[in-house]
């Protein structure tokens, strides 16, 4: 049974924007929302060459990715054709407006990815 960790309301993320959730262990991941309130999430990296996709442009259920304008579907973090790659995606519940992730996918999903890591570190010490 999944445990799951509240992150934030709903009106915290903006819409057609992100908010990062920082993990000790790994890449920032990415919960975005939709002009229609819908939230996803997705790994803080594209899968191009590692662009943080919460700095992009959210359009419809997609978000292009600020380095080179790929475009990743939220829905599976996928990029779209001709483009080819996907990002890791993150299971969401919304319950009272309130936005949980999954604590295991948290604490074990794309943690091995040294690249990811550096990344992450990179853009901690740039805030
Ligand atoms: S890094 Fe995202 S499009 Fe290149």
């Amino acid at each position: 049974m999944s445990q799951w960790k509240a992150i934030c309301r709903v009106e915290d993320i903006p819409v057609l924007g992100a908010r990062r959730v920082a993990r000790p262990g790994g890449c920032d991941v990415a919960v975005f929302r939709s002009q229609s309130d819908k939230i996803f999430a997705l790994l803080d990296r594209c899968p191009h060459k590692g662009g943080p996709l919460s700095q992009g442009i959210v359009f419809g259920e997609s978000v292009a990715c600020p380095l080179h304008n790929w475009t990743i579907k939220l829905d599976d973090g996928c990029a779209q054709a001709p483009d080819e790659g996907c990002t890791q995606k993150f299971s969401v519940r919304v319950e009272s407006g309130q936005v949980f992730l999954d604590l295991d996918e948290l604490n074990t999903l794309a943690l091995d990815d040294a690249q990811a890591q550096a990344a992450a570190l990179i853009r901690r010490v740039a805030a």
